[in-house]
């Protein structure tokens, strides 16, 4: 068999989530009047709602015994556990921990799920598979993607 896994080969494994939940963009540390002017409609008092699509994408080299970066199944798994557990059908002003304290702006919000999965995939993943990007598409038309940098 002609072995293309001779050599070393970085690639890169996305998987897609979803969950909806509510949010206001409000920062307490500003006046109503400069809330509105940065925040316009979406500082409202009783917020609104979006349905974010999340894409997480692992980066390493693949394993020459499995031919996988990383199992989907397991990470399909962790995903819901800590993502969509976490933050689906909630308000993140006022019922996500990690958020407290913030306003959860889409930058904000890739952040910490950022945060989230690498401590949780530091556990358990070897050296050669590390996160590489959490993307979120708040509308069909926004999207923001952090590196960890
Ligand atoms: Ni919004």
């Amino acid at each position: 068999m002609n072995d293309v896994l001779a050599k070393s080969r970085k690639i890169y494994v996305t998987r897609k989530i979803e969950f909806n939940a509510a949010h206001r963009l409000f920062n307490p540390e500003l006046s109503e009047e400069e809330n509105q002017r940065i925040y316009g409609k979406c500082s409202g008092l009783y917020g609104h709602g979006h349905n974010y699509v999340i894409e997480i994408t692992l980066s390493g080299i693949i394993d020459r015994t499995t031919g996988y970066l990383f199992d989907l199944k397991a990470l399909k798994a962790l995903l819901e556990e800590e993502i969509v557990a976490r933050f689906d059908h909630r308000h993140l002003n006022h019922e996500v921990k990690e958020l407290e304290r913030s306003v959860p702006t889409t930058e904000v919000l890739a952040v910490t799920i950022w945060d989230i999965l690498e401590s949780r995939l530091e556990t358990i993943t070897n050296k050669e598979v590390s996160l590489h990007e959490v993307k979120i598409n708040e509308t069909g038309k926004n999207s923001v993607r952090y590196l960890g940098e």
